[in-house]
């Protein structure tokens, strides 16, 4: 969030590759926040701004579209607790529009589509967009016989239960209504309701909901109906799935029809024809908003005409009949009390702005993100300032300026060390071009408590360590466990012999481990205490050090005390280990600065000392034995004419051969090129093998 990504058009095809794989994985973490959770972790705009990256990365690289692109998902997954039932017909979701462009783009796709010119205007409807969860509430032969949530829109909850304890949607439909229909629209909180629901729960001592919209969701999926009954929950019609004759052709007929069989619907709902017409009801909107008794979070625009709606029809998740016209975060202004700093997994420090409590579109606001210190100097903000914030439907409100800055204002100073117990000292990354980046972090890595859970369940993960039984929420249940903790990576190791001295506290007496569940943990964990090498060094999980990385460095250094014995030297800042591994293929200053900042950390020493005593750490698979420079270090120097000098390189790590940067008393072989310079004299001067390039191909065949 606080780096700016590289431009779509900037990537090439293997980080587009990469990228998408992460948004995948990063929107669907959302997703389940969200709608599985009901606790969204960032705003509603980052969301948008996720999903639209991926698209426009899609559409640049269109065989890069994954299987699990979030662009084929409509929303989470179903919650456990629930039954299941499959829409008959998909609950999709609408396209977003933030511009008034947007909205021009929207009603020219539809003049294109479907061959009109645009002076022959077509109907629209306008509706609010009602910020709550879709429902979806099928009845046959006038009865209400079940409602679901849309969750992935293929597949949803059945509620029916606790929709039917919701009194302003009818049980029954009157004489004349289709034998099956079922009406889609928005179940909601109002906003009084929400405050008071959250003033009560406060009262009470219970943890309090974030936004009437969440609310509205957790007050739907109690699994006792009681609950749901007894939150004031409310809904709008606007839609409609499988039904079996369409009483009306147009949408606007619809939602009258829908009023007429005693079904609530939005009283601002308009039928409406130009985009001027639109874009001015959307602002008229936007004014009364604040003053709406429920949240909306934008207009809805839908052709009007169903036959119209037809022969539009979808694409893969959206009707291309409709687009959500979604309204700027909402805005208010308050005073920041007090400046924080929070520790995130990767140590990363982020200030968060105290604030005294506000009320934002039905929200009571506390905290506000200020992201990094560049925000808090560009913003010039200050401890007692007011300041005007932004929420956009989400958790975390932004900072946009400062309004006003009174006479006892006080600077923020950006701490030096961590909030941690170890006060280890900050420090910047570089970026990619070489400048200080705006991440500042924690160097206590596995030592600081806030970023050890984290290391831990990294160093349990697949390409690391992958003990069966023992991933994230293991080590949730470990970390904090007061009889059998887990807190290093060592303690896994020490596990059974702890659990064994434990009597009746042992694992296979407690909640959720049984005799056979706690030796298989235990069996899969002695499996692993002999380890690859390269799985040791990636799971250390030491900045910048990924899965390549940590098997070109075990093939290099071969076995474990190697290893060591060159990332001690590193971090005491001695050049020959510095440039011996800068020069391995694929390696560069970064991974030898992250390597001499871990292992320049007693804490990370210590740790790791504690944890290869409890293992057999393999010797890495040593490249050709017989080769005929296995073994020997060898240096590059002058421009090579028949490789590059990243093939130069791999080829002589290949066979057996260190690269070194440098030429000192341990080099064997110098290869130099024309134009060789003080390394060639060097070499002369020391008495080494020198080869040309004809040579070296010569030597090694
Ligand atoms: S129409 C096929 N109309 O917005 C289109 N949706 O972002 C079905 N929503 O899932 C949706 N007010 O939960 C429609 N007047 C309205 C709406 C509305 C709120 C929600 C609904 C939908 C989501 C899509």
């Amino acid at each position: 969030m606080t780096q700016q990504p590289k431009p779509v058009a900037d990537l090439s095809e293997a980080e587009a590759k990469a990228e998408l794989e992460r948004l995948a994985a990063e929107i669907a973490r959302h997703d389940e926040a969200y709608h599985g959770r009901d606790a969204p972790v960032i705003s509603d705009a980052d969301y948008d701004a996720l999903k639209q990256r991926n698209l426009a990365l899609e559409e640049r690289f269109p065989a890069l579209v994954r299987a699990d692109s979030p662009r084929f998902k409509v929303g989470a997954t179903v919650a456990e607790g629930f039954g299941k039932i499959t829409h008959k017909v998909p609950m999709l979701s609408l396209d977003n529009g933030f511009s008034d462009d947007d909205v021009r783009d929207f009603v020219h796709s539809v003049y294109r589509f479907l061959g009109q010119l645009p002076d022959q205007s077509i109907g629209f409807t306008a509706e609010p967009k009602i910020d709550g969860l879709s429902m979806s509430i099928r009845y046959e032969d006038g009865r209400l016989v079940t409602a679901a949530t849309r969750g992935d829109g293929t597949t949803g909850e059945n509620v029916t239960a606790n929709v039917k304890t919701i009194a302003e949607i009818p049980d029954r439909l009157p004489a004349g209504a289709p034998a099956v229909v079922e009406i889609r629209g928005e179940v909601y909180m109002a906003k009084a309701d929400f405050l008071t629901l959250n003033q009560r729960m406060a009262a009470e001592g219970k943890q309090t909901y974030v936004n009437p919209r969440n609310t509205a969701a957790g007050s739907l999926r109690q699994l006792d109906a009681k609950v749901t009954a007894s939150r004031k929950l409310k809904f709008f019609a606007y839609a409609w799935g499988d039904i079996s004759e369409l009483p009306a052709d147009t949408q606007h007929g619809m939602i009258e029809v829908f009023k007429d069989w005693g079904f609530p619907v939005n009283p601002l709902t308009k039928r409406l024809h130009s985009i001027e017409e639109l874009i001015g009801h959307y602002n008229e909107i936007g004014l009364a908003r604040a003053d709406l008794p429920y949240d909306i979070d934008g207009v809805v625009y839908k052709v009007d005409r169903l036959d119209l709606q037809a022969r539009l029809g979808f694409r893969s998740r959206s009707p291309r009949w409709a687009i959500a016209h979604k309204f700027p975060a909402e805005k208010a202004v308050t005073k920041l009390t007090a400046i924080d700093i929070q520790v995130g997994r990767t140590g990363a420090l982020t200030p968060v702005a105290r604030l005294e409590p506000i009320t934002v579109g039905g929200v009571v606001v506390t905290n506000a993100t200020l992201h990094n210190a560049e925000e808090i100097e560009r913003l010039g903000v200050r401890i007692h300032d007011t300041v005007e914030i932004q929420r956009a439907g989400d958790v975390i409100p932004q900072i946009l300026r400062v309004v006003e800055s009174p006479a006892n204002a006080v600077s923020f100073a950006f701490p030096k060390t961590c909030p941690c117990h170890l006060k280890t000292p900050v420090i910047r990354e570089e970026t990619a071009g070489g400048a200080e980046g705006v991440i500042r972090r924690c160097s206590g890595e596995f030592a600081c408590p806030f970023q050890r859970k984290e290391h831990l369940k990294h160093f349990v993960s697949r390409k690391a360590f992958d003990i069966d039984g023992l991933g994230e929420k293991q080590i949730e249940f470990f970390y904090d466990d007061t009889s059998l903790p887990i807190r290093q990576p060592a303690d896994i190791f020490t596990l059974k012999a702890r659990d064994e001295a434990n009597g009746l506290q042992r694992l296979k007496n407690r909640d959720g481990y049984g005799d056979t569940s706690a030796q298989k943990l235990f069996d899969a964990i002695e499996a692993r205490r002999s380890i690859a090498l390269d799985r040791l060094i990636f799971g250390l999980g030491i900045r910048h050090v990924g899965e390549q990385t940590a098997k070109t460095l075990a093939r290099a250094y071969g076995n474990w005390a190697a290893v060591h014995e060159a990332a001690i030297a590193i971090a005491d800042g001695d050049k020959a280990a510095i440039e011996e591994m800068d020069a391995l293929d694929d390696i560069g200053p970064a991974v030898v600065e992250a390597v001499g900042r871990f292992f320049g950390e007693p804490h990370n020493i210590d740790m790791v000392e504690k944890l290869v005593a409890q293992l057999s750490v393999l010797e890495a698979e040593k490249p050709s034995q017989d080769s005929p420079v296995a073994g020997l270090t060898v240096v590059f120097t002058g421009s090579l004419e028949r490789m590059t000098r990243d093939e130069a390189k791999a080829m002589a790590e290949r066979l057996g051969a260190k690269v070194a940067g440098s030429v000192s008393k341990k080099t064997d072989i110098l290869v130099a090129g024309p134009g060789a310079g003080s390394k060639l004299t060097k070499a002369q001067d020391l008495g080494l093998r020198t080869l040309t390039e004809d040579e070296w191909f010569e030597l090694v065949g």
